[in-house]
């Protein structure tokens, strides 16, 4: 069995990591610098940036990186690195998903090489000159691979055919031809194809845009395995890095103005995927960006979907602006016709997002909605310092008394005690604290399953050193042990899925750790018993038992004895 994920191999897909001595090191992707003050200790499984002193372990740094709360952190890297939290390894579902994904994976990398090679081909000269007249230059058409797929379709299936993709394989089967929505490839029949990432750069879905006019305009992938509507934002994967550098955000609605951002120097620039933003959509961005600007269209629904995303950043505890366009232009238009001089004078006319919100509500709503809002708004956020920073600003605003607000709002929470807030954050459960050598037997029992009845018996719960462990190990090996998982708490699942992240023994070196194990059991036996034994002679000594003395000192030799084979 081969490694799942160590920390290396997870940072590594968003850090560029150098090896320098046993550690590896680069830019930290959480704050903005030019030198390596990120360190990762594969041996020791953290991470840990001298500049601004963030620190953790390969969830945490996933969850960050990613913009996510532990628990969903911990399920998604766990599906990522093909392991599933709460399921035993072995459970033939696991393995089941894990190779539908890897092969829609597969599949979709395939596909976009084929989609980038027709671009180049005769029949991607329509798309190459859609492109030209969209004035898209070649630097983005690489960075972001746009690619074609040909309007006679015949060609990918024959590729995927070639490479070892039988149409009679499951998911291959399901993605190249049935599925509910009829064909699935087939629907991006003759159409620019622009490829969706996620965190690690792989593909995992698809936007295509007809060049002539074909209805609908865009389409986007159905979901797979590997994609969760919702879940991403496009562009997000290349405008990381320049994030992380301008600790902001730009969020559009389109594939084009995401495009045309970046051409024009924006690299931070990123877009939704043809629904409105979704709040893990905004917790993921969050994680990378204090501060989102939203270029949204100006229209009616454009601004209610900008009062929406504004709402959920504002939540989040995040800076946010609004910025406006003129009227009929989306950010596409404008930066062809008046370049950047022009999208920065929109820029600077950006307006602070509580005051949109505020204004957009007032202007719009009706007054019976717009208490209603300052409620719900309030109610929303995420802690009880933001909510006392936002109530005098929303009752000001919104011209609301605050005594009649804050008294609403006590109502409300009395009515909603028992539901959480959408994008409330959840605190980090505690961590176990498992002594190292207790964690090995423990990491040990997970991964290999077939091995706690013999633990059990060689006597493993006793030997261990901590309470939380004995407690830990007495569900793995209970009597309901067969779905063990299913009785962990947060914490003892998040140790159960990160022993899973680690490779797990073969056959060859289960035994030998298994082994390992055993002596130290049967040494720790004995060193308990010896000092008994060493007690027990010092007592019978001061007693003057010499007889008893001379017995258990046969005993002692005896134990020694043995221990010395
Ligand atoms: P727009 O219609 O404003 O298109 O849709 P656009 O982004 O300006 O695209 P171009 O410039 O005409 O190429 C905005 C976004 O809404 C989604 C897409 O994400 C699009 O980029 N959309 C739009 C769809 O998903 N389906 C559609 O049919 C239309
Ligand atoms: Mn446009």
């Amino acid at each position: 069995m081969k490694a799942r994920a160590n920390i290396a191999e997870i940072v590594g897909r968003y850090v560029d990591l150098k090896p320098v001595g046993g550690r590896l090191v680069g830019p930290c992707p959480f704050h903005q610098e030019t030198k390596g003050s990120f360190n990762v200790h594969p041996d020791k499984g953290f991470f840990h940036c001298f500049g601004c002193q963030a620190s953790g372990d390969v969830i945490d740094f996933y969850c960050r990186i990613n913009g996510l709360e532990f628990r969903e952190g911990l399920e998604r890297l766990a599906a990522e690195v093909g392991v599933d939290v709460g399921q035993a390894r072995r459970d033939p579902r696991t393995a089941q998903r894990r190779q539908e994904r890897d092969a829609c994976l597969a599949m979709h990398e395939l596909a976009d090489r084929y989609f980038r090679h027709v671009l180049g081909t005769t029949a991607g000269a329509p798309a190459r000159e859609y492109l030209g007249r969209r004035k898209v230059n070649p630097e983005m058409v690489e960075a972001f691979a746009l690619g074609v797929s040909p309007a006679g379709w015949q060609g990918l299936a024959d590729v995927l055919r070639s490479r070892g993709f039988a149409e009679d394989q499951g998911v291959l089967a399901g993605l190249l031809s049935a599925g509910k929505n009829g064909r699935v490839w087939d629907r991006f029949r003759d159409r620019l194809m622009f490829p969706i990432r996620d965190g690690g750069g792989r593909v995992i879905a698809f936007g295509g845009r007809t060049m002539g006019d074909g209805e609908p305009k865009y389409l986007n992938s159905a979901e797979t395995p590997i994609y969760t509507k919702g879940q991403h934002l496009y562009g997000l994967y290349e405008a990381r890095p320049h994030m992380a550098k301008s600790r902001r955000a730009l969020l559009t609605e389109g594939y084009l103005d995401v495009i045309t951002l970046h051409q024009f120097g924006y690299g931070d620039a990123c877009g939704v995927l043809g629904t409105a933003l979704t709040p893990e959509q905004a917790k993921r961005l969050s994680g990378f960006a204090s501060r989102v600007d939203l270029v949204f269209d100006g229209d009616p629904p454009g601004r209610k979907a900008a009062l929406r995303a504004a709402q959920m950043f504002l939540s989040l505890g995040d800076g946010c602006r609004v910025v406006p366009l003129p009227d009929g232009e989306d950010v596409d238009s404008l930066l062809h016709a008046a370049g950047r001089e022009g999208f920065d004078a929109c820029l600077e006319r950006a307006e602070d997002g509580l005051a949109f919100c505020l204004r957009v509500v007032r202007e719009t709503y009706a007054p019976k909605e717009i208490a209603a809002w300052a409620v719900e708004f309030l109610t929303g956020l995420g802690d009880a310092a933001l909510q006392s920073v936002f109530i005098p600003r929303v009752s000001s605003g919104l011209g609301l008394a605050e005594r009649e607000l804050r008294q609403s709002l006590g109502e409300a929470a009395q009515r909603g005690r028992r539901q959480p807030a959408a994008v409330a954050a959840r605190p980090r459960p505690q961590s176990l604290d498992i002594a190292p050598r207790d964690a090995e037997l423990l990491a040990f029992a997970i991964r290999r399953a077939d091995y706690r009845a013999a633990l059990a018996e060689a006597g493993a719960a006793a030997a261990l050193a901590g309470e939380g462990a004995r407690e830990f190990f007495a569900k793995l090996v209970g009597d309901a042990a067969d779905d063990p998982a299913a009785r962990l708490d947060t914490a003892q699942a998040a140790f159960w899925a990160k022993a899973l992240l680690e490779p797990v023994e073969n056959d060859d070196q289960a035994a030998a750790v298994f082994d390992g194990i055993c002596r130290f059991l049967r040494d720790a036996r004995e060193d308990v018993r010896r000092r008994a034994l060493t007690e027990a002679i010092r007592r019978a000594q001061a007693q003057g038992a010499y007889e008893e003395v001379l017995r258990l000192l046969g005993e002692l030799q005896a134990l020694s004895g043995r221990g010395d084979e």
